[in-house]
């Protein structure tokens, strides 16, 4: 199992986000997260790489494991952080450093891969994210799509397991919202496991091997892609017809 929480509790000061979470979810699954603005998929999201805090539940991803009712040790989370990648919906890149400094920056610092190493790392996603024109230009001289897939290829330059998407294609056009589909589809192959938000219905469908629909902080239905054909809950029918 690569991701599994049980009966997790998250809160903003006395506001609770998620009420008693629990999920399983295998390796290499497309995990989706969907639901109405205001549902709780994004804090879901964090939780799965302590960005938000629990206060209580039980969380295993990657080879970590946590119960809430301690607090997580610093190390813990660091530990955590290099198995679990995330890539935020503003993406995030440095602004000063071009495509290849944005990759090579923490493989280097955290990692402590030597440049050579970093280089030859960045090489190779580069040309799987069919980024290597744009190498050596600054973040700001690229197009939405384009940093979309340079945020994709920096956290992949960490090698994590699990890999988290804030609403990707949220701001795309439809053409380069297949592209990441299709980038979704073929980082699959690879094994690693993915978990997206999303509130795009078609991408939901296409992308999603394993779905969690969610209202107010809880699950509502989840299962595999034959849910969006055959939901199980007037709640995600409802959602699906509009
Ligand atoms: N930093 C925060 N402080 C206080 N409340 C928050 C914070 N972040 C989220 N919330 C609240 O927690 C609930 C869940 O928010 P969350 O961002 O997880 O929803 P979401 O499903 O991702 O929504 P959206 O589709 O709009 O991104 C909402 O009621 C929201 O107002
Ligand atoms: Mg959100």
């Amino acid at each position: 199992m690569s991701i599994q929480l049980k009966a997790i509790n998250c809160y903003y000061g006395t506001h609770q986000a998620l009420f008693d979470i629990t999920l399983n979810c295998s390796a290499g699954e497309k995990l989706v997260l969907l639901g109405p603005s205001g549902a709780g998929k994004s804090s879901l999201l964090r939780v799965l790489n302590l960005l938000e805090m629990p206060r209580s539940g039980q969380l295993q991803i990657a080879g970590n494991q946590f119960d809430f009712m301690r607090v997580p040790s610093e190390k813990s989370i660091r530990e955590l952080r290099q198995n679990v990648g995330m890539v935020f919906q503003q993406y995030n890149l440095w602004p000063h450093l071009t495509v290849v400094q944005n990759l090579i920056e923490a493989p280097c610092h955290v990692l402590g891969l030597t440049k050579a190493k970093a280089m030859e790392r960045a090489d190779k996603l580069l040309q799987r994210l069919r980024l290597t024109d744009f190498a050596d230009r600054f973040p700001l001289h690229l197009s939405g799509g384009q940093q979309q897939r340079v945020a994709i290829a920096r956290a992949l330059m960490m090698e994590p397991q699990v890999l988290l998407f804030d609403e990707p294609t949220a701001a795309l056009d439809p053409e380069i919202t297949a592209q990441i589909v299709s980038i979704i589809q073929e980082l699959a192959d690879t094994g690693i496991t993915q978990v997206i938000v999303t509130h795009e219905v078609g991408v939901a469908r296409k992308t999603a091997s394993h779905m969690v629909y969610m209202e107010n902080g809880r699950v509502v239905e989840q299962g595999d892609n034959s849910h969006f054909t055959q939901p199980q809950t007037t709640e995600f029918a409802n959602y699906l017809s509009h």
